[in-house]
């Protein structure tokens, strides 16, 4: 077993400066050398380098910031995390903001076309063009995957590949009006902190696996907001929002996916180290590690 790591230091699906070195500190912390501990062969040959537009290239398309540069990059992380998932590797990435992962879906998808995907986040990252109040484009990776939305031709390589039954979310509590619109309208199966409180973490993660895949055959792609941990948790994010999943049920969520056996692919999104104390930084990036730890097999006993 081969687990690739695709560190992506990204910035341009949002406007906070510091999320581009997350993957940085994630490897730094030494997330190669424990997965190695855990059996896997790693694979890692450097960060992926993005080319640049400059800004003036990339006006706004709407209120879309650098749509450009975010379809582009976005378009090179699923050619390398397909690449990876067709060789039977395990791609994880580590971000990086959370509009990577239109790349890394669309990678994931074009190597297990009947991949379902587990979203667990404080957001549900499902506006688009139209509902964005932002226009961040790390709010909208969900509903250019499902292919929902205004087309624009800038991002005419995201095929529509998600279907709506494939995906569900655990861990939502920011969701913007024109999202729980989306959601409702797409009968997409979201557990808000609202189900966590009232079934537990254990019987939600059954919940949601029972909707994406009933029979625990379908690949499964985990797509992972450390803003979706409480900010006591994981402070050093972009878009933190108080009343997160603990530590515990953030960890229980990745063991409980490593044991399906069924996961082929895992981000790690939204590690920003520069936006909390040194103490606050060192927290997050160890949290990130360890919830990768935890979905590649490391067990409490
Ligand atoms: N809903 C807000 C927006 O669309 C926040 C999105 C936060 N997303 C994230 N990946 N942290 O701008
Ligand atoms: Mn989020
Ligand atoms: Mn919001
Ligand atoms: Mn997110």
């Amino acid at each position: 077993k081969t687990a690739a790591i695709v560190g992506c230091p990204f910035m341009g699906g949002q406007g906070k400066p510091g999320v581009d070195k997350g993957p940085i500190h994630l490897v730094e912390a030494g997330l190669t050398d424990q997965l190695t501990e855990l059996g896997w062969k790693v694979k890692f040959d450097g960060h992926h380098q993005f080319e640049s537009i400059d800004a003036a290239s990339d006006p706004p398309i709407g209120i879309l910031k650098n749509p450009r540069l975010v379809s582009r990059v976005c378009e090179s992380v699923s050619k390398v995390v397909g690449g990876h998932a067709k060789a039977g590797e395990l791609p994880v990435t580590l971000g990086g903001d959370h509009s990577l992962a239109m790349g890394t879906i669309s990678g994931t998808l074009s190597a297990h076309p009947d991949a379902c995907v587990i979203w667990i986040d404080a957001h549900a990252d499902i506006n688009t063009p139209e509902t964005t109040d932002s226009g961040n484009i790390h709010g909208m990776p969900v509903s250019f995957l499902l292919g929902i939305g205004s087309k624009i031709p800038e991002f005419a390589w995201v095929k529509p590949l998600l279907k709506a039954e494939r995906l569900v979310y655990i861990g939502l509590r920011d969701v913007d009006a024109g999202e729980k619109r989306i959601l409702r309208e797409n009968k997409i199966k979201a557990f808000s902190m609202h189900e966590v409180d009232k079934y537990g973490i254990g019987k939600v993660v059954e919940m949601a696996l029972d909707h994406v895949n009933p029979k625990r055959a379908l690949p499964i792609h985990l797509s992972f907001d450390v803003d979706a941990l409480d900010p006591t948790v994981t402070p050093s994010t972009g878009t933190p929002v108080r009343g997160g999943l603990t530590f515990r049920e953030g960890h229980y969520i990745c063991e409980a996916i490593y044991e399906t056996g069924l996961l082929v692919a895992l981000d790690i999104m939204e590690v920003n180290p520069s936006l909390a104390d040194p103490e606050g930084v060192k927290a997050t990036v160890a949290v990130g590690c360890s919830l990768a730890r935890a979905a590649l097999g490391e067990t409490l006993l």
